[in-house]
């Protein structure tokens, strides 16, 4: 299939419709931003890794039963991927103390946590993402109780399997953000309304570790100034293909 119009841009990603209204064509863009925007800049051959490493990760996940948008990879930087509706709410996990968590609560980041911790936002960005409880969503009709515990449920499954994955590629998950959407309309796998992992899993989405010296290896180099961004994006590109 081939993009026909563009339908929305975002900071990180295009969305482009195809002949079939089912499906659309997302195309991975350099472009970074950190702090709601006010950060802007590139990171070259972020495209191309996080299209690749969405994909693979993707897959991974399909394989273990968590249905996920992704159809195929057309091009280094495009894919096709079921349409959905997205929910407007950022799904972050959090297995270790860092980022805005750290900073919330005050608690040193690298800090192990005595449960696994999810949290939701409110993907809405004039209000700058804020955090939201699930009244709030139901009050706000954002999902459905039944909508949020699928969500809650594969959120965890999703966990476990990345936890897994990653310790495999020398990767320590400190914690990452998902989203989910709603299929317009059934095919052979999934159901009209049935709940679905969209969005990327990428060094922008999460937060990695090195498992041997603790360096960060995700976009806090970015959001910090901490040097190597491309570099690193590369490194672990090159780790999901090992
Ligand atoms: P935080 O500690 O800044 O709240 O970030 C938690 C996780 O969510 C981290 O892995 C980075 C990811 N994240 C996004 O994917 N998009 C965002 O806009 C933000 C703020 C965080
Ligand atoms: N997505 C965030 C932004 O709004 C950046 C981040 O990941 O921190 O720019």
């Amino acid at each position: 299939m081939e993009k026909k119009e563009m339908l929305y841009e975002g900071k990180a990603k295009k969305v482009y419709s195809t002949e079939d209204p089912n499906y659309l064509i997302v195309s991975y863009k350099d472009d970074a931003t950190a702090f709601n925007g006010q950060k802007k800049g590139q990171i070259t051959g972020k495209g191309i890794v996080n299209n690749t490493m969405s994909n693979i990760i993707f897959g991974m996940l399909e394989e273990r039963g968590i249905p996920t948008h992704f159809v195929e990879q057309i091009s280094e930087t495009d894919t096709l991927v079921r349409a959905v509706k997205i929910l407007p709410l950022e799904v972050i996990i959090r297995n270790v103390a860092a980022g805005s968590f750290s900073k919330r609560y005050g608690v040193p980041e690298g800090s192990e946590l005595a449960k696994t911790v999810l949290e939701f936002s409110y993907k809405n960005d004039e209000l700058g993402d804020p955090l939201i409880n699930d009244d709030h969503i139901l009050a706000l009709e954002l999902a459905t109780v039944e909508e949020l515990d699928t969500v809650r449920g594969y959120a965890f499954m999703i966990n476990d399997a990345l936890r897994e994955f990653f310790l495999t590629k020398g990767l320590k998950l400190i914690d990452f953000k998902i989203e989910f959407g709603k299929c317009l309309v059934g095919d052979d796998d999934d159901e009209a309304g049935d709940i679905i992992l969209a969005d990327e899993i990428s060094p922008d989405t999460c937060r990695l570790w090195d498992v041997k010296t603790g360096e960060k290896m995700d976009k806090d180099r970015f959001r910090r100034d901490l040097g190597n961004v491309e570099e690193t994006y590369q490194e672990v590109m090159a780790r999901m293909k090992k």
